[in-house]
């Protein structure tokens, strides 16, 4: 019959005899606990440091210079296999639907469904009635000519519906929301029978849904690049700039412009 104690007195003296592998792990333990309450301290000092310890001119740099991207880069150019549009005899009219970001968005997703669906673009209409009641159009916020010009090469953009078409019958087509690509080409079988298909609402919600890559770009170009403020905006947000606002003249600018636009477009 084996004896249990001689097994267990080993034990005992090889733990007793072997003291340092205690000690090490107590160590790294105090060693990790001490790394953890220096960093903190650090970044309490980073957030309790004084304002008046940098210049006036490094704030100024940090609040106006361009955000941290995170690591993210721009994503708006368009690649080897991307094709110029042509000026396709259809059109797409959009009634866009939502507040001033629900409707940018709408809008750039529209430029990429015109685009998915062969079609010329019309200028879209914004929404007067369901959040802001304002009468503000297109071109009222955003640089319309601008607009037109910087997505030449995706898609056809033209003001308003050539006369001819006023009268024609149109599609009327509410899409459905996070379809894909080929949900829409699919949609293009509706140019067999009309030539005018009218959106009454933009917020189909293209984001995410396996578009290809150029489609995406198009969707960061007009986002980014193509919808600009019109003038009369972009002329107020420079006034109200803080960098701008010991200027008196701006500052004035500002004063005056402000309520016009709080009222008029939604802001
Ligand atoms: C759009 O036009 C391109 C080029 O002509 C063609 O390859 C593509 O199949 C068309 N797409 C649709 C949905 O009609």
């Amino acid at each position: 019959m084996a004896n249990p104690r001689p097994s267990s007195h080993r034990l005992l003296r090889s733990r007793l005899l072997h003291p340092p592998s205690i000690s090490c792990y107590v160590l790294v333990l105090l060693a990790f606990s001490a790394f953890i309450f220096l960093y903190s301290q650090r970044q309490i000092t980073v957030v309790d440091r004084n304002p008046s310890d940098e210049s006036f001119e490094d704030l100024k740099e940090q609040l106006w210079g361009s955000a941290s991207g995170y690591g993210y880069r721009p994503c708006v150019k368009r690649t080897q296999k991307y094709a110029a549009t042509q000026k396709w005899n259809r059109y797409l009219t959009v009634r866009s639907n939502g507040g001033l970001n629900q409707m940018r968005t709408g809008i750039c997703d529209m430029v990429a469904v015109a685009r998915l669906m062969n079609a010329t673009l019309v200028i879209p209409q914004l929404d007067k009635r369901s959040f802001w009641q304002d009468t503000s159009t297109f071109s009222d916020i955003f640089d319309e000519s601008h607009f037109i010009k910087s997505l030449e090469g995706d898609v056809h953009i033209v003001h308003e519906l050539p006369k001819e078409l006023e009268s024609a019958p149109r599609a009327r087509k509410h899409f459905s929301s996070w379809s894909g690509a080929s949900y829409y080409e699919e949609m293009s079988q509706l140019w067999k029978d009309y030539q005018v298909i009218h959106v009454p609402k933009s917020d189909s919600r293209l984001a995410n849904n396996d578009l290809p890559i150029d489609i995406q770009r198009l969707r960061c170009r007009a986002m980014y690049h193509a919808l600009r403020f019109s003038n009369p905006i972009e002329r107020l947000g420079k006034g109200l700039s803080l960098h701008d606002a010991d200027t008196t003249e701006a500052s004035g600018a500002a004063q005056v412009t402000w309520p016009i636009y709080c009222s008029s477009s939604a802001f």
